[in-house]
């Protein structure tokens, strides 16, 4: 079990890319990500071996689906050892209730964490699909209702940070993406903050994919990301 707050994102299309870099990395200065397009490709496999490396795995499936379906995948999440694992709250709080008291009440169950709002989403795509009000209130309330049904937090931008650290308390885990260390390149990602931004508004748990996964030297990357927390 690391106490690192560096969440390196697996985003690789075979699993040979990504032990090749895990290989690299320490567990006990990092923890891994992995999302949907690695495990569609590779399969429980790859969360298997890599919890028996000793890894820390954020299992980031987003699981959104009737209130059964969902508690059950979280069980099975849980079998494979994953450190953390995450639901859509727009599944609503029935299915968030279902999914929390699947994972049991012991010290070391698995960390169950809500997407509020995709960041991807912009005015146009939230009023399509027939919400109204504005984007940040919604992940406000999406939030509360994740705290509410017993979540231990969600993932945000850093820039919801400060807000969601002050509304939510100090144990609600805040575990933001779109983190750019300075002059790196910003990519698709738009309103970036710096790792050490991130963690000064309340971030617990950065996720941080290209900087590290693209550079030249991935390990010299992580090292500069580490120092600039420390
Ligand atoms: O490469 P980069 O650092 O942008 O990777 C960020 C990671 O965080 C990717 O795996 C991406 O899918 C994920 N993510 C995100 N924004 C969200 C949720 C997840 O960038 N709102």
């Amino acid at each position: 079990m690391s106490d690192s707050n560096i969440i390196v994102a697996l985003d690789y299309p075979t699993s040979d890319a990504a032990l090749a870099l895990a290989k690299q990395l320490d567990p006990a200065r990092c923890r891994l990500k992995i999302g949907k397009e690695l495990f569609t490709r590779s399969g429980p496999v790859i969360v298997e071996t890599l919890v028996k490396q000793g890894f820390d795995i954020f299992l980031d499936l987003k699981y959104h689906d009737i209130p059964n379906t969902v508690a059950k995948a979280c069980a099975a999440a849980a079998d494979l050892g994953v450190w953390m694992m995450n639901v859509h709250t727009l599944g609503g709080g029935a299915m968030m209730i279902a999914a929390r008291e699947a994972l049991g009440s012991q010290d070391d169950r698995p960390l169950l964490i809500g997407v509020t709002l995709l960041t991807s989403m912009d005015q146009t795509t939230f009023e399509q699909i027939g919400l109204q009000g504005s984007i940040s209130d919604t992940v406000l309330r999406l939030a509360k209702l994740a705290d509410d049904s017993g979540l231990d937090g969600v993932v945000c931008s850093a820039q919801e940070a400060a807000q969601l650290r002050s509304q939510r308390g100090q144990d609600f885990q805040l575990v933001t993406p779109g983190i750019r260390p300075e002059n790196s390149e910003q990519g698709d990602q738009h309103r970036t903050m710096t790792p050490l931004e991130a963690i000064t508004a309340g971030s617990t748990q950065l996720v941080i994919g290209r900087p590290i996964t693209a550079a030249s030297d991935p390990m010299a990357a992580f090292e500069a990301i580490e120092k600039s927390l420390n």
